[in-house]
């Protein structure tokens, strides 16, 4: 397939706004949702939606994604959270499978308990510890339950040049103050949405979704860390491209001094190993990645 066609939902959050650059660069056909042109919760508008779009692909990256939110208002919040990520998804799968549209959809390295002590695989057992990380395993099933070709990509600690995420904070907080106090207990693989992006549309062009090659893959950075490592590394590396004036100091501090909402997996490291070999990509180390976001963010400051 030279030049499929993609359908994207979610358009507006931190992977869906990495997918509509990186495709606008490879000129790939991809056709933007927001939630206000698709909300995912409307059956019959997804259904709507690939009618009239008829894509080769539908991604799926439209989320309820504010994890501690999700625990709050008595239950409220985890109605929003399931109503999305399982109610949701499972309209957005049994829309694709009805007109034999490929879907990708995301879900989360917070599906697992973080007991691990090696980067969690395909194989290993969930067992999510709060109502997000709940919700988007039972998105998971979802997908699969419709029976229709998918792919489910687990990702975590995403970071780009888009969104909320963990480099912008950082970055926003060392303007201002000469010490920070990150959690230094819980370890995962930071990943740039920009590589994840890109790596997706590469799946795309290569049209290979079917029986042989579908079903659930992990792909997120190589290095695993600390959060408290990871603004380390951040501030190190902008400071020496010149987009820091001073490194501020790192104060180390458990999960239980930051008092979150949602319990969060101490260990959320993912193995990448399937997805690379499956589909011949090679997720960049982290230097690599990080330079590249903090290129963005600076070209995006100048303009
Ligand atoms: N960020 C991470 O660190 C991380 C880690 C692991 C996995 N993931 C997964 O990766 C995917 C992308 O995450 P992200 O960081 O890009 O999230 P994000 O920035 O929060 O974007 C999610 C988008 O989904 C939209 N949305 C919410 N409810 C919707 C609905 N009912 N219908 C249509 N759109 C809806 C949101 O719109 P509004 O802005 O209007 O609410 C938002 O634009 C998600 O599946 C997430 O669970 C993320």
């Amino acid at each position: 397939m030279m030049s499929p066609r993609i359908l994207l939902s979610g358009a507006s959050g931190q992977l869906g706004l990495c997918l509509i650059e990186r495709a606008a660069a490879l000129g790939v056909d991809l056709i933007s949702l927001d939630r206000a042109a698709l909300d995912i919760t409307d059956r019959n508008a997804m259904t709507h939606a690939l009618t009239v779009h008829n894509p080769d692909f539908f991604i799926n990256a439209a989320a309820y994604t504010k994890v501690d939110h999700a625990e709050q208002s008595a239950g409220k919040n985890r109605e929003q959270a399931f109503a999305v990520n399982a109610t949701g998804v499972a309209n957005v799968a049994a829309a694709c499978a009805a007109q034999n549209v490929a879907l990708i959809h995301l879900s989360t390295d917070y599906v697992f308990a973080g007991q691990a002590r090696h980067p969690y695989t395909e194989t290993d057992s969930p067992s999510p510890q709060g109502v997000y990380a709940a919700s988007k395993l039972a998105g998971e099933k979802a997908c699969v339950e419709q029976g229709g070709r998918h792919l489910i990509i687990r990702t975590g600690w995403l970071y780009s040049e888009h969104g909320h995420n963990f480099l912008k904070t950082m970055l926003r907080l060392a303007i201002t103050k000469k010490r920070i106090a990150v959690v230094a207990d819980q370890y995962g693989c930071p990943t740039y949405a920009g590589d994840l992006a890109a790596a997706i549309l590469q799946i795309c062009i290569q049209g290979r979704i079917g029986p042989a090659v579908g079903g659930l893959y992990h792909y997120a950075g190589p290095t695993v860390c600390s959060w408290s490592e990871f603004a380390r590394i951040i501030f190190r590396q902008a400071q020496a491209q010149g987009q820091l004036a001073h490194c501020p100091q790192v104060m180390d501090i458990s999960s239980a001094n930051y008092a979150a909402a949602a319990p969060r997996p101490a260990y959320s490291a993912l193995n990448s190993t399937k997805f690379q070999h499956t589909f011949g990509i090679k997720i960049p180390p982290l230097k690599e990645s990080l330079n590249a976001a903090l290129y963005a963010l600076r070209h995006q400051n100048e303009n």
